[in-house]
């Protein structure tokens, strides 16, 4: 079959375009033909090498993917052969796709029954393979975990991103003031048009100061800040965003794109009550519940360009250099 796929770590110029042997299935797994598949930032982190998880190589890139059945293993029941499916992508005993399991940046992938989850007919195949990992994590962080709500102020960091877009898109569904950040004039343009109700220019100015004379400092006693604040971007966002947060606020962290190690101010977390919540993944009813919003439509994935396999490489350097508004989705 046809993928994309490097050999060893390293730059884009590791990713070629050729023939790769075509998945094997066993009898509880389907034999998928991608129709499309998406791009997240952790593809340059599992390119790169740069995380602790061992990535099998020769190496497919992408995670998230949907397409339609074209073979059935033996033991496989319930589903049938032209059946349009988006599968929840961690599979147990090999983990997550695209990071420690070959992706779907193919033609054919082979995925466990037990994992898969049906694409509704008017959702397309570029909008369901949006939906898992970015979409996924948003869903969770903003609702399982960080439960916002109704007239609460929400501050996103790194907005423009996959995760991000959800997370704004999100927040207004639940009736949150969304100020969301970004780093140059045409993806704040974009943000404004998904719905944030202010936006912050990160390569100019600085969020805390914004926040700061926007809705006044945090006050010891209440008042001031705002009352949620997203997160993944880490490096040194740390002190800044707990200077951000009114008392008894929340700081959900689900990465840390510029760095895992931040400075820390503990005085914050304890002076204004502040609560720091994890959120890692989500779950499958968590993409059964995207799907529906979409098929409803009540939620649009935000999607950046729709290109060939051939494109895969120059996509995943895109991400790498901040020039991707939402997702990218490549069709194999
Ligand atoms: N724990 C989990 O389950 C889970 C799941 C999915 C994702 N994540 C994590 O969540 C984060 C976001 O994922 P994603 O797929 O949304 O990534 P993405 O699409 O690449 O978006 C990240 C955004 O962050 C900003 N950014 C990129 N590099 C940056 C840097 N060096 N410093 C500051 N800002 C930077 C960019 O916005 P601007 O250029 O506009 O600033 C970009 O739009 C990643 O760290 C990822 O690993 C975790």
């Amino acid at each position: 079959m046809r993928a994309a796929y490097y050999e060893k770590h390293g730059s884009t110029d590791n990713i070629v375009v050729g023939e790769f042997p075509d998945p094997v299935i066993g009898d509880h797994d389907v034999l998928i033909r991608v129709r499309a598949a998406s791009l997240n930032g952790f593809d340059p982190m599992m390119l790169e090498g740069t995380t602790d998880l061992n990535t099998p190589l020769p190496m497919i890139p992408l995670g998230d993917f949907a397409g339609e059945i074209v073979e059935l293993g033996s033991a496989v029941r319930g589903w049938a052969v032209g059946d349009r499916v988006c599968p929840f992508p961690f599979v147990m005993g090999e983990g997550m796709n695209g990071e420690t399991r070959r992706g779907a940046a193919s033609k054919y992938v082979s995925f466990p029954a037990f994992n898969l989850l049906r694409v509704p007919d008017n959702v397309s195949f570029e909008d369901a393979a949006c939906l898992p990992i970015a979409y996924g994590t948003a869903y969770r962080m903003m609702y399982d975990r960080a439960r916002v709500a109704e007239g609460e102020k929400v501050l996103i960091l790194g907005a423009t991103g996959g995760v991000g877009v959800c997370a704004v898109e999100l927040a207004k569904l639940a009736g949150c003031e969304v100020i969301a950040c970004g780093s140059s004039d045409w993806k704040l343009d974009k943000l404004k048009a998904l719905g944030a109700d202010h936006v912050i220019d990160t390569s100019e100015e600085d969020f805390e100061d914004v926040i700061h004379k926007k809705f006044g400092k945090p006050f010891i006693l209440g008042g001031g800040g705002v009352d949620v604040l997203i997160n993944y971007i880490g490096g040194d966002t740390g002190v800044k965003s707990l200077r951000c947060l009114t008392k008894n606020g929340r700081l959900l962290t689900c990465g840390a794109t510029a760095g895992y190690d931040p400075y820390q101010d503990l005085r914050y977390i304890w002076s204004y009550e502040l609560n720091v919540i994890g959120s890692n993944g989500w779950l499958p009813p968590d993409q059964v519940k995207l799907l529906d919003l979409v098929a409803s439509g009540r939620l649009k994935p935000r999607i950046h360009a729709v290109r060939p396999l051939e494109e895969t490489a120059s996509s995943i350097q895109d991400l790498i250099d901040r020039k991707v508004f939402g997702k990218v989705v490549i069709t194999p």
